[in-house]
C-alpha cells in the first residue's frame, strides 16, 4: 500500500459541528437499488495488517461519502466523511485513528484489530434534487491465524504432574477449543478450560490422557492446529511373572519372564532369595535341580519416574 497522500483538510469536529455536518448531508433518502460494490484488498487480512475497502460503481454527481461502522447510519457510528466540493475530510465518533478516506471513496484501515471486524456502510450522497443517494455494505473478516499447541511439559508424570496445554496465538475475541480431536469432542468433566478455552488443564494426569491433542480457532471459519502428543510417564505397575506354574521336575528347563506396564518400558532385574541373579526381562536356567527351589523375584524399574516395583514367586523343584 503506497504512502498516504495528505488530505487537503482534516478536521476533528465537535459534537455540535458534527450535527451541523450531518444536517448538511442529510438530504438523503433510502436508495432504491444499491449499485455500489465494495471489495477488500487484500481479501483476507491478518490481524495487524492494512486493508483497503475499494468502492466500485460509484454513481454520478457525488456530493459526499460517509463511512459508518456497522449497518446503522447514525452519528455514533460515523467514522469519516469526504466532501467532494471542499475536499474536506471530517472525522466522526467511530473514527479510531487508523482509517483514511480517499477522494475515490475507498477507505484504508491500518493495523486492523479484532474490533475492526464486522460490517461497514458507505453512504454516498448525490447532488441534484437533494434526495438522491446510494449505500454500500461490506463485512470485514480477519484471516484466522494458524493455531499451535505449547506446553511446558509434554511428558508429565502420572498422578504427580498437572498437564497444561495452551493454544497459541492469543488473539482477542476468538473462541478457542482445547480438545482431543477436532473431529470429535470427548471432554471429560475432569477438564477445566479457563481463559476462553485456550488452556486445557489436566489435573492428576493419568496414562489414559496419553495421545494426540489439537486446538481449534473458530470465527467465521475454523482452523485446526497440527496434533501434538501428550506422552504421560507412568509405572512400573507391579510386575507379573509368567508362567504361573510353580512346581517343576529336576532336569526341566526353567523359563520365566516378567512384565510390568511402564512408560518408558521398565528395566528388569531377577533375584533369588533376595540376591541379584541377572538383568533382563527373561530368566532361563537349563536343567534345574532341587537346589533351584526357592523364591524368585522380579524387580521392574522405570528410569524416568524413578519408581521400582518387585514381585516374588516360589518355585519348587522336585
Ligand atoms: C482509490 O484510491 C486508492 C488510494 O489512492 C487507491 O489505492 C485505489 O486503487 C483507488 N481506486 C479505487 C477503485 O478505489
Ligand atoms: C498495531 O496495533 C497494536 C495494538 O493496537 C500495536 O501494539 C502495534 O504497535 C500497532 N502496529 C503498528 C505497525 O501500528
Ligand atoms: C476493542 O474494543 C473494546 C471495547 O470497545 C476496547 O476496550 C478495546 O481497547 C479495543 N481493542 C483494540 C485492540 O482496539
Ligand atoms: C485407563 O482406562 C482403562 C480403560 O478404560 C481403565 O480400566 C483404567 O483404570 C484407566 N487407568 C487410569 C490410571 O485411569
Amino acid at each position: 500500500m503506497g504512502p498516504l497522500s495528505a488530505p487537503p483538510c482534516t478536521l476533528h469536529i465537535t459534537w455540535k459541528q458534527l450535527l451541523l455536518t450531518a444536517s448538511l448531508l442529510i438530504f438523503w433518502n433510502p436508495p432504491t437499488t444499491a449499485q455500489v460494490t465494495i471489495e477488500a484488498q487484500p481479501t483476507k487480512v491478518p490481524e495487524g495488517k492494512d486493508v483497503l475497502l475499494l468502492v466500485h460503481n460509484l454513481p454520478q454527481n457525488i456530493a459526499a461519502y460517509i463511512w459508518y461502522k456497522g449497518q446503522i447510519m447514525d452519528v455514533r457510528h460515523y467514522i469519516t466523511a469526504y466532501i467532494i466540493d471542499t475536499e474536506m475530510i471530517i472525522l466522526g465518533p467511530a473514527y479510531s485513528g487508523r482509517e483514511t478516506i480517499y477522494s475515490n471513496a475507498s477507505l484504508l484501515i491500518q493495523n486492523v484489530t479484532q474490533n475492526d471486524t464486522g460490517s461497514y456502510t458507505i453512504q454516498i450522497t448525490q447532488r441534484g434534487h437533494g434526495t438522491k443517494g446510494v449505500t454500500g455494505h461490506f463485512t470485514l473478516y480477519l484471516e484466522l491465524p494458524e493455531p499451535y499447541i505449547t506446553s511446558k511439559n509434554f511428558n508429565p508424570m502420572e498422578t504427580k504432574n498437572v498437564a497444561a496445554l495452551t493454544c497459541e496465538p492469543k488473539t482477542q475475541g476468538y473462541t478457542y477449543m482445547g480438545r482431543v480431536n477436532c473431529q470429535s469432542l470427548p471432554v471429560s468433566p475432569r477438564l477445566k478450560q479457563p481463559g476462553k478455552n485456550r488452556i486445557l488443564i489436566l489435573t492428576g494426569v493419568t496414562r489414559n490422557d496419553t495421545g494426540p491433542y489439537e486446538c481449534e480457532i473458530r470465527d467465521v471459519g475454523s482452523i485446526c492446529s497440527d496434533p501434538v502428543t501428550l506422552d504421560v510417564l507412568y509405572g512400573p505397575d507391579f510386575p507379573s511373572i509368567f508362567p504361573s506354574l510353580t512346581d517343576y521336575q529336576s532336569g526341566e528347563n526353567l523359563h520365566l519372564s516378567c512384565f510390568a506396564d511402564s512408560n518408558p518400558p521398565a528395566e528388569y532385574t531377577w533375584l533369588m532369595h533376595g540376591k541379584f541373579l541377572q538383568s533382563g526381562q527373561k530368566l532361563f536356567i537349563p536343567q534345574i535341580t532341587t537346589k533351584h527351589t526357592g523364591i524368585y523375584g522380579c524387580s521392574a524399574r522405570n528410569p524416568a519416574t524413578g519408581r521400582e516395583r518387585s514381585t516374588f514367586k516360589m518355585i519348587v523343584v522336585a
